[in-house]
């Protein structure tokens, strides 16, 4: 309220002395106008009473004369007339003004010595009065004046109207300026101010807040934006040290982002970290008239984002987005994530070509396959492997730029997109700690070794000096093809490969999720996973009572094909089930460009098809296929509400879909259906584990974990949680690292200066 006072006293001053200043020029400008009017009035009165007057000055009778006077004195208005004879004498005058005349105006005077006429305003008594005396001629001699003398009282009294009208208007104009002012400040100022104070008080004392941004617009907008940031950041840091000395109070050493900041700040000191990968964590997306930035579909980002976030590195990738040229600045680079920058991307421009050659063609129809053992043959085209390089050597070029002025970068290549980096790097910055991290399986040698460029692939892996799988057998693998193919010595006891005197560690490091912990309360309610079951199945059209989830990237290695059959199979064998379960496909389209995926995608949607024509009836179908992108917090929700998650990997390297859906079971329900063919199935030993080849095996798993005693289930979900958590991301990126700051450098080897391309 004080500073409304401090508003509006000052505006209210400010209103009335412009208004009144404005009134008093006004009321001047009138009284002028008026006392023209009256003068000129006047004058033209005068000069034709003048020629009435001057033939009766002769007169000896004066009697002619004063008959004229009385009857010119009646006039409206006129107060009298009075003739004056050269000696200024009063010779003729209206009847009553003698009285109040005591004294003759200047007027008089002045007309008669300089013959013409002169008008005058004065005060008779207390009545304001004006004359206009005009000097009398005969024959070209002054005979005396004759002087009109008229009530101007009503100019006066016409001001005064004036100055209470305007004062009242300004008094009206005034209220309504503070009454608008005071509105404005409330919808404007005071509300917003006084929301954000509530939200920020809200957020401060840990209570919930109804939304996770602050509610504002106009011009306030960027300070909410500003201050939103900074409530996440408190709530983050909040969290975290929540975190940490729930750890330490339970005597528990889990990887938290603080630690693995920590860690990395102390194993790599003032080295900064690199990642690069195809890859992006973040994509803009032309919708329509708008941009939307979306996150992939990938359990690389899935796994790397929190590192990055942690660790406030710099990401290289390629901007595949159509409107990703427009968030990036000059070097082509951003910060991100876009609402809450904490780590910048720097991204790599494509041609056609080279997106086709190298991504679509090498590296998703060449070794995609070739590392996949899941019965789709791998194509190699000479074309694509020299587009294969070339792209190499252009995400080389930019991470070479951005490691420029930085001493021993330690820098983390992703996956089967850049098996050459690792060489072409480190022959241009032989201080880097150079890891490449191999997402996907590594087959047999014999499989590898139909690829007809392996040995430049294994060469150029070998440049770095880490590599890492998900699993041990993937670096035996990996081994055993090196001594197959190169010129190598293949050190067994240490998991090393010397070639040429550089040593490279191999090494495997189970990749993970972030899982937080349930806090207290809000450990879900059976009920609520009902509810919220129902509220899915209500929006995907359905009535059910039981719920399955599938999410993956409509891949071939994905199982998703065998997944609908198991469940077919289920229904075949189990009929109880029919009209009771149904199983969810989030499949996001992948990869669409090349004809296989496309195929794929209208085998699942054919198949679902099929599956649900046999089976459905009224509201409930089998399967509901929902071909889309999905957010992170959607599929959370499907995780949350359903009896089991079916993971049936033909062949997967880790799979990220198995842990991220025991990290969203707060509620420790649910159970993992899980291919022992996926790297996870190492680790998530309490999943139900099938081969997702044997249909039969499927339809038993489904039937088994629909109906596990809910307290083996629990127990289940429990030590699962408890492996996810004790091995998520951030301990695989500490463990990742670790390996990398401890390897010794060869210190002879002199670091070429980059010369970024023109
Ligand atoms: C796998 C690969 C990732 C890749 C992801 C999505 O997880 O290991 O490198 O990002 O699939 O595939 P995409 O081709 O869309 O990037």
């Amino acid at each position: 309220m004080r500073i409304s006072l401090r508003l509006i006293i000052p505006l209210i001053l400010g209103v009335v002395l412009v208004a009144l200043l404005s009134a008093y020029f006004q009321v001047k400008a009138e009284k002028r106008a008026r006392r023209d009017d009256l003068q000129q009035r006047t004058k033209v009165l005068a000069d034709s009473l003048a020629q009435s007057v001057e033939p009766l000055l002769q007169k000896p009778s004066r009697k002619e004369l004063q008959n004229l006077v009385d009857r010119l004195g009646s006039r409206e208005r006129l107060a009298g007339v009075v003739v004056y004879d050269e000696s200024e004498q009063a010779i003729a005058m209206t009847a009553g003004l003698a009285d109040r005349l005591a004294k003759r105006p200047d007027a008089v005077g002045w007309a008669i010595s300089r013959n013409q006429s002169v008008g005058q305003f004065f005060l008779l008594g207390q009545t304001p009065m004006h004359v206009l005396a005009v000097p009398l001629n005969q024959d070209g001699l002054v005979l005396g004046a004759l002087a009109i003398f008229q009530d101007a009282s009503y100019i006066n009294a016409q001001s005064a109207r004036l100055w209470r009208n305007t004062f009242l208007r300004v008094l009206v104009e005034t209220l309504f300026i503070v009454l608008v002012t005071l509105l404005i400040m409330r919808w404007s100022f005071v509300g917003p101010i006084a929301k954000t104070a509530q939200w920020i008080r809200e957020l401060r004392a840990g209570r919930p807040v109804e939304t996770r941004s602050l509610p504002a617009a106009g011009l306030f907008r960027p300070l909410a934006q500003e201050v939103t940031h900074l409530a996440r950041s408190l709530e983050t840091a909040r969290a975290a040290a929540e975190e940490e000395a729930r750890l330490r109070a339970a005597g528990e050493s889990f990887w938290t982002p603080e630690r693995l900041r920590v860690h990395v700040q102390t194993t790599l000191r003032e080295k900064r970290l690199f990642v690069v990968s195809n890859r992006e964590p973040y994509m803009h997306i032309r919708r329509g008239k708008g941009v939307e930035v979306i996150v992939p579909a990938s359990g690389l980002v899935t796994a790397l984002e929190p590192i990055l976030r942690a660790c406030e590195g710099t990401w290289v990738a390629h901007g595949a987005g159509d409107a990703d040229r427009e968030a990036v600045d000059k070097q082509d680079r951003l910060r991100v994530p876009p609402d809450e920058p904490q780590y910048t991307l720097r991204r790599v421009w494509l041609t056609k070509e080279e997106e086709e050659g190298y991504y679509y063609g090498f590296a998703n129809e060449g070794l995609w396959p070739l590392c996949h053992i899941a019965h789709t043959r791998p194509t190699f085209r000479a074309s694509d492997w020299e587009y294969y390089q070339q792209a190499n050597r252009k995400f080389a070029d930019a991470l070479l730029e951005e490691m420029a002025g930085t001493k021993e970068p330690a820098v983390l290549v992703q996956d089967y997109h850049f098996a050459l980096l690792p060489r072409i790097l480190k022959e241009q910055r032989p201080d880097a700690r150079v890891a490449i991290f191999w997402h996907i399986p590594w087959p047999n040698p014999q499989a590898f070794g139909i690829c007809p460029w392996q040995r430049e692939l294994l060469d150029g892996l070998l440049g770095a000096d880490l590599v890492g799988f998900h699993i041990q057998s993937h670096c035996n693998y990996f081994l055993d093809t090196v001594e197959s193919a190169l010129e190598s010595r293949v050190d067994w006891d240490h998991f090393a490969i010397n070639q040429r005197g550089h040593l490279t560690r191999v090494r495997p490091f189970p990749i993970s999720v972030t899982i937080s912990e349930p806090a207290g309360d809000s450990l879900a309610k059976s009920g609520a996973v009902y509810l919220e079951r129902a509220a899915l199945f209500k929006q995907l059209g359905v009535e059910a009572t039981f719920m399955g989830v599938g999410v993956d990237r409509v891949d071939y290695t994905k199982g998703v094909l065998e997944r609908f059959r198991g469940i077919e199979r289920f229904l075949e064998k189990y009929p109880g089930y029919r009209g009771q379960f149904t199983f969810v496909q989030i499949g996001a389209p992948s990869r669409t460009h090349i004809k296989r995926y496309q195929d794929l995608l209208g085998e699942v949607e054919s198949e679902a098809d099929r599956i649900n024509g046999r089976f459905q009836r009224g509201n409930w179908r089998p399967i509901v296929f929902v071909k889309r992108h999905h957010t992170h917090r959607e599929i959370d929700q499907y995780y949350r509400a359903a009896d089991l998650c079916m993971v049936t990997s033909l062949h997967d390297g880790m799979n990220l879909v198995a842990k991220e859906f025991v990290a969203a079971r707060e509620d420790e329900g649910g159970t993992l259906v899980l291919s022992r063919f996926a790297g996870a199935s190492r680790e998530l030993r309490d999943a139900l584990l099938v081969n997702p080849y044997d249909v039969e095996q499927l339809a038993d798993a489904i039937r088994f974990a629909l109906e596990m005693d809910p307290e083996e289930k629990k127990a289940r979900m429990r030590r699962m949680r408890h492996g996810v958590r004790e091995f998520n991301i951030y301990r695989w990126a500490a463990d990742l690292i670790k390996e990398l700051s401890e390897i010794r450098l060869d210190p002879s080897t002199p670091v070429k200066d980059h010369q970024p391309k023109p």
